[in-house]
Parts: C-alpha cells; sequence; structure tokens
C-alpha cells in the first residue's frame, strides 16, 4: 500500500491488516513506556486545511508513539493566508523530505493530486464531501471490539449524508466486513442514486428498531449554502436519537464533532450503549497502524530511506 486515499482502494485483507495491527498497537498503549522506534529518522507531515480536533490530534500523536519527528501545519495562520498555493506549500514542506504526508482539505480529489506532486506517502484526513479512509478503519475496529464481527449486523447511518465524507466511506467499509448498511435521513439529505453502493434508502426512523447499530452524522452546516431542511428544531424531531427512539440493544456511534441536542441527545451520549469515546481512542492505534503499513519497508526516491528491516513493534523507544 503506497498511499490511503479511498476506501475503495482496500480490500477485505488489506482491511484485516490494518485492523491487526492496530490491535497490536492497542496492546503497546496500554504499557508504562508507549512509544516504540519503528519511524525513528522519519518525518510525517500533517497539513489540515479545514478545521479538526481529533483526526489531527490523532495522527500527530500517533507519529509521534512510531517516534517519528512531526510537522504540524494548520492552513489557518500559516502563508496560506498570504495567497501561497497548495502546491507551493507543498513544494516548500517537501523540501523537508517528508515520508508521509496527511492532508485534510475541502476539495474533493485534493490527496489524490498530491500523489503527483510528491514521493511521499499521502494519507486522506478528508478530501471535501468524498472520503475519510482513517475514520471509516477506526470505525470498524471499534465496532469489531464490541460486537466481534461485523458480518451480518444491520447498520444504519443516519442524518447528512449528503455532505458526508464519513458516510461514503463508512458505507464501503462497513459493507466490506459483511454488513448491511441503510442510509436514513430526509430526502434533501439523502444523494440521489445512493442505492447503486448497495445500501438501502429510508427517509424516516419508522424502522429504526431493526437497526443492530446507528451512526449518526452531523448536520454540515458549513457545508450547506441554503436551507436543506424547514429548521433545526424539526430535524431533531424526526430525526435525533434519544433515548425515547434507542432500543436496549442497539449501539451509538458518531464520528464526532457531535451538535448536542440535534442529531443526539446528551443522554444517549453519556450512554454506555454510545461508542464515541472508543472511537476516539481507536484512532490512535489504527492512526498508528495506518502509518506503519505505509512507512515500513517501503523503497523511497528521495533524499530519505525508510528502513528495510523495521524495527519490531514490541521494543520501546
Ligand atoms: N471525525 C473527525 O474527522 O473529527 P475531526 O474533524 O475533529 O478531525
Amino acid at each position: 500500500m503506497r498511499h490511503l486515499l479511498s476506501m475503495e482502494d482496500l480490500d477485505r485483507d488489506r482491511i484485516e491488516t490494518i485492523l491487526e495491527r492496530a490491535a497490536s498497537f492497542a496492546e503497546v498503549s496500554r504499557r508504562e513506556i508507549k512509544k516504540v522506534p519503528t519511524l525513528r529518522g522519519q518525518t510525517v507531515v500533517t497539513l489540515f486545511y479545514e478545521s479538526s480536533t481529533r483526526t489531527s490530534s490523532s495522527f500527530e500523536l500517533a507519529a509521534k508513539r512510531l517516534s517519528a519527528d512531526v510537522v504540524s501545519v494548520k492552513a489557518g495562520g500559516s502563508s496560506v493566508d498570504k495567497g501561497e498555493s497548495l502546491k507551493d506549500t507543498i513544494e516548500t514542506l517537501s523540501a523537508y523530505d517528508p515520508a508521509a504526508i496527511v492532508l485534510r482539505h475541502p476539495y474533493a480529489g485534493s490527496s489524490r493530486m498530491l500523489t503527483e506532486w510528491v514521493d511521499a506517502a499521502v494519507i486522506n484526513a478528508g478530501d471535501g464531501m468524498h472520503q475519510h479512509p482513517s475514520q471509516a478503519l477506526l470505525d470498524i475496529f471499534t465496532l469489531r471490539n464490541r460486537i466481534g464481527s461485523l458480518e451480518g449486523a444491520n447498520i444504519w447511518i443516519v442524518g447528512d449524508v449528503l455532505h458526508s465524507r464519513v458516510a461514503r466511506s463508512n458505507i464501503q467499509g462497513f459493507q466490506q466486513m459483511g454488513a448491511s448498511v441503510t442510509v436514513a435521513g430526509p430526502p434533501t439529505l439523502i444523494p440521489r442514486g445512493i442505492e447503486s453502493t448497495g445500501c438501502e434508502v429510508r427517509y424516516s426512523l419508522d424502522e429504526i428498531d431493526s437497526a443492530d447499530v446507528l451512526y449518526l452524522l452531523r448536520m454540515q452546516r458549513e457545508r450547506m449554502g441554503e436551507n436543506f431542511v424547514p429548521s433545526i428544531r424539526e430535524y431533531a424531531r424526526l430525526f435525533q436519537m434519544n433515548t425515547r427512539r434507542l432500543g436496549p440493544r442497539q449501539l451509538v456511534m458518531h464520528p464526532g464533532p457531535v451538535n448536542r441536542g440535534v442529531e443526539i441527545s446528551s443522554d444517549v451520549i453519556d450512554s454506555d450503549q454510545t461508542l464515541i469515546s472508543e472511537q476516539v481512542a481507536s484512532g490512535l492505534v489504527v492512526r498508528m497502524a495506518i502509518l506503519y503499513e505505509l512507512l515500513t519497508g517501503r523503497e523511497r526516491t528521495g533524499n530519505g530511506s525508510a528502513p528495510d528491516d523495521p524495527v519490531p513493534i514490541g521494543e520501546p523507544a
């Protein structure tokens, strides 16, 4: 695997390899010394053109736990504010000879475009409404830890599917692992033709009892140029997950950040049926696994060289 751009690029075997690696890093994370020397001498650049808390912090910490040097750039406050283009920004950061570049950018396809410009491994940390593959991987990892296998699980993805890169990645990822996926939301927030991805579509929560897992999506008001629902209050009345709707055996997931009281009620957020905290914790070890899979034993054509024989992950740094 040279880059991580889309869940479309990953077959089930590749997903299993990443999840197994993440499980071994979860074991390392329970030790007193949580750091391993695997990426010593390599540089990881994280470059975020959109807001992020979870993805940016977990990729940074993942790279540090693997002993890489990390350069973290947020577009706001950088020379992007002075008009520097993405290409020039990448050229500038490439002078540090990064082994990997983690990019979040508002334009779909931006990460794939980057692969044409750099030697580094490129990781898509969210490109517009297109893909967020590391989120899908951490969600699969989290759910497997709770229910053992996704084979035959009935997963409903509820809310603003139209603007959601998470939904697009997770539909593919959950299906790859044997789950059946239903998307539900107001007609204005369900992309036309989404059935072609193999999922079912519902425009209400009338049949929500059949779901094993409810994966809730944030209303992405920052991507809405017009009103997609009559009002947030009306949306919450029809689609909010609350204790009145949640069945006792159902699990709740959300990629974060949540809009409390909109797509999810506070008591559901705090319920032990909700996996949100586990998702955040999984983000660290899954992103360590992604960096490991991309960077160890990798032939590089730039000035730097990846180790042919990576240091075993069991050895502390
Ligand atoms: N889920 C997710 O991508 O969260 P952040 O925007 O905080 O990174």
